[in-house]
Parts: C-alpha cells; structure tokens; sequence
C-alpha cells in the first residue's frame, strides 16, 4: 500500500518544513531574547559596583539531604529577634502558639506571651483595653503605623521580619552577610547622618545600623554569644518563621523514600511471582513427523 500526499508534492512538503523550522527558529530566538532581556533586568536590579554577593555558607540544614533546622539554635534566634531586632522589625505572620513544641514548651511560649501588652476590646462599656498576650496574638509590632516606623527611622521602613529570608535574593546567606558585613565606608563613599555602609546591601549605603555585637544578648542556654553566632542564630530563627513546615517537608521527604522503596520493591516481587510462571516457560518448536 503507498500513502496518499493528495496534491502535496516533495517540494511543497519541503516547503512547509522549511517554513516550520523557521518559525521555531525565531520563535526559539525570539525566546532567547526574552530570556536574556528577563536575565538583564534581573541582574541589573542586582547588580552594583559596591554590592557583594555573599558567599554559601555552610548551614546545617543545607548540610545533608536529610537535616532539618537546628531547633536549638532557632530557638536563641528567637531571643536575639526578641531582645535586638524587635525594637525596630515587626514580625505580624507569626503567633506565639507556633513556638510550642518547636523551640518552646507551652508553658514557656505562654510566658513568652505574656510579656506583651495587648489592645483588645472593645469591652461590655465599649472601651478598648489592654491585656497580656496569648499564644493565640502574633509578635508585637513596634509601630503603630507604617508612617510612625518611618518617622522613627530618619524615612526608612524597617520591613516585616517573617518572611524576610525568602524575600531576599541569597535567602539565609544574605540575611548573616548583611548583619556581620558592617564595615567602614571605602574612599570616595559619602555616608550622610542615618546611613551606614555595608558592601552586602544593594548600593552599600544602609539605614539600619549595626546591631550584633559580641555579647549584646546572654543567651539563656550558655552559648558564647558572639556576633556571628547571634547572626547565626537569628538567621536559623529568620528561616524556621519563613518556613515553619522545613522540618516536616525533609521528614516527608524521607517517609517518602522509605515508604517508596518498601513499595517498588513489593511490586517488584509481586511482578516477577505472578509472571513467573509465564517467563520460564519454554516454547519449543517441533517439526511435525510426516510419514510418506
Ligand atoms: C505539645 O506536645 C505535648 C506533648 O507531646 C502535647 O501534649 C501537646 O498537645 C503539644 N501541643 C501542640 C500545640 O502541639
């Protein structure tokens, strides 16, 4: 049987090749230039002579395929962002419930709780009223207002600390460079009064100062409270708040694999028991005796 081309001759069947193949090649050119144009943008957001990138630092849980977060070490971070950081950073996503059974017990985390004042209301007479915290309140915010944090701040808002590690581009990396990456201004760097300069922030001319110091917090647990340790610390804490399932999704992770390999292996056997009988089966062809 020969294929029917109607009145599609060899050369117009080329032709429409050929016009097919043109058109992928400029829309694959017209992509690449897309691509390359988003790349562009991307980098020249990022990119500055006084900006350095920061380096990949060894955090424990990038360490293995397998490690979750280093719960002790989020759980002093909480109380470098408690003692250092809150005066100026809000952290509105994150409620006091969630440190029980992470880096809290429940009677800590309602400690913890209390300690804030907390305007709630309005009351039978209508008025509001304050009272201490529950594990139900998230994290005090500084400000009343965006503009009150701006007024406080010489015009720079100090941005909600809950999400930050997946806000910034460098994620954890970026967030220990920034606090430990304080440095004088080189040459030629005007620094205005309010600014700081710090080679890790996009421009290098930074609003916030510095604030890790070697031992500006005692840490409950007797750690060394150096500054990269509180940076450390504060940037496992910064992760876990971002994040608060990590630890789940690498133990699934895990469940997964286990439970998958138990799996494929089972029907594995299951294959090679039902089909057995089928494949050691021998087929033998045998001429047939004619008699003549
Ligand atoms: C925390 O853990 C305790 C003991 O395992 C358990 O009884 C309690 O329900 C947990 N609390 C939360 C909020 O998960």
């Amino acid at each position: 049987m020969s294929l029917k081309f109607g009145r599609l001759s060899k050369s117009s069947i080329l032709g429409v090749k050929t016009v097919i193949y043109s058109k992928l090649i400029s829309g694959g050119i017209i992509g690449c230039g897309i691509a390359g144009l988003a790349v562009a943008l991307n980098e020249s957001v990022k990119a500055s002579d006084l900006t350095l990138h920061p380096p990949k630092y060894p955090w424990y849980h990038r360490q293995g395929f397998f490690n979750t977060l280093d719960m002790a070490s989020v759980r002093r971070g909480y109380q470098v962002y408690k003692q250092i950081c809150a005066a100026c950073h809000s952290m509105r996503f994150v409620a006091y419930r969630e440190l029980v059974n992470n880096t809290h017990t429940e009677e800590e985390a309602k400690a913890e709780a209390a300690e804030i004042l907390v305007t709630d209301g309005p009351d039978e007479t209508g008025k509001m009223f304050q009272r201490p915290g529950k594990l139900s309140d998230r994290f005090p915010n500084p400000y009343p207002n965006e503009e009150a944090a701006r007024a406080a701040n010489n015009g720079a808002y100090p941005p909600d600390l809950s999400y930050i590690v997946l806000a910034r581009h460098g994620g954890e990396d970026y967030v220990f460079s920034l606090l430990t990456g304080y440095t004088d201004a080189p040459a030629g760097i005007t620094v205005d009064d309010g600014q700081y300069f710090n080679p890790y922030f996009p421009g290098g001319l930074i609003s916030m100062a510095q604030a890790l110091y070697n031992d500006v917090v005692v840490y409950d647990d007797g750690t060394p409270a150096s500054a990269s340790q509180l940076a450390k610390d504060v940037c496992n804490f910064l992760k876990w708040t971002g994040e608060p399932n990590y630890n789940e999704r690498m133990l699934r992770v895990m469940r997964i694999i286990i439970y998958g390999s138990a799996i494929f292996l089972a029907c594995w056997y299951g294959k090679r028991h039902a089909w057995s009988v089928l494949k050691s089966r021998k087929i033998m062809f045998r001429e047939k005796k004619t008699v003549d």
